[in-house]
């Protein structure tokens, strides 16, 4: 697996069958130990060939998982690592934002290149294109400890954002049982959900008020700007703007096509992760 660490990876390392032998490929294998990884961590970056060759050498199946479009190789690194040693199936985690002819930007010119690298790999390939997952709303989890409060751009926005658990069941058989080569998922939530409804969603599991402020583009940007290449802050903002325009609602049946299923509502995501916001 690449992506152990990440906010679907780290489920599909606990989901898969016991008697599955996992190798994680992770930059920091001490958090990949703090986060109680199953699995093998075989430390490596995505640019560091001789680390992925150890992880993937004589695997069946990798789950791909990248995350800076500003590096379009690292798709295609974990896949010659993969074709050298054996791996014969390949799942990779994408944006349901490529569906969309009218999205055209950063984030989704790099997943459509990335998909594209895939299918040409001669490995048995699976897309899982996601809708932005509920965990996102754990960066809200700071200032609602100390403030009470959440600040976002585009309070009325909805999205049919997806429980990170549900993609990584899908992923966890796309990895593991046969009939998912050569298939692209578009995976969802169960409804279209506003920033402010989850607000409250949070505000009720958490028994307390929580306020929302509304910011600005430019304030948004300006935060993006402290942890973001401007390139990427950009995108960020562009993705934003179609999101408020109603791009991402659309709910679509994969998740439950795949794993027999409905997938989980945002309030059963957010009493999961009560002690995440308390
Ligand atoms: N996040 C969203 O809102 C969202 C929405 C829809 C679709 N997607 C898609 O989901 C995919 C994953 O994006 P994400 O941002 O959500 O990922 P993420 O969950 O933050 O996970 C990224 C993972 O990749 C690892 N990683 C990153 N760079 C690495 C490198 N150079 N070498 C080794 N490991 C590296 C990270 O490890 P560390 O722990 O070391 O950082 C982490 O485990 C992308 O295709 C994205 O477009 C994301």
């Amino acid at each position: 697996m690449t992506g152990a660490t990440g906010a679907v990876g780290r489920h599909v390392a606990r989901m898969l069958p016991a008697d599955a032998e996992v190798r994680l490929l992770v930059r920091d294998v001490a958090k990949a130990r703090r986060a109680g990884l199953r699995g093998e961590p075989v430390p490596g970056d995505y640019q560091d060939r001789p680390g992925l060759d150890r992880a993937l050498r004589g695997a069946d199946a990798v789950l791909v998982v990248t995350a800076n479009p500003l590096r379009p190789a690292d798709d295609e690194n974990i896949l010659a690592a993969a074709r050298a040693g054996g791996v014969r199936r390949a799942v990779k985690l994408s944006w349901l934002g490529v569906a969309d002819p009218a999205e055209d930007g950063l984030i989704a010119r790099w997943n459509r290149d990335a998909e594209a690298r895939l299918r040409a790999s001669g490995l048995d390939w699976t897309v899982l294109r996601m809708r932005t997952p509920m965990s996102n709303t754990l960066a809200w989890a700071p200032s609602i400890r100390a403030e009470g409060v959440v600040r976002a751009l585009g309070g009325s926005a909805r999205s049919a954002c997806v429980d990170p658990r549900d993609v990584a069941a899908v992923a966890v058989r796309a990895l593991t049982a046969p009939g998912h080569a050569g298939r692209t998922y578009a995976l969802t939530g169960p409804a279209p959900i506003s920033v402010r409804e989850q607000v409250r969603e949070l505000s009720g599991v958490l028994r307390r008020p929580i306020g929302f402020e509304e910011l600005t583009a430019d304030q948004a940007l300006a935060r993006w700007r402290e942890r973001l290449p401007e390139p990427l802050a950009q995108a960020l903002l562009e993705a934003a703007v179609r999101r408020a325009g109603g791009a991402s609602a659309r709910t679509e049946g994969d998740v439950e096509a795949v794993t027999g299923r409905a997938p989980e509502a945002f309030a059963s995501w957010a009493a999961d992760h009560e002690p995440d916001f308390r």
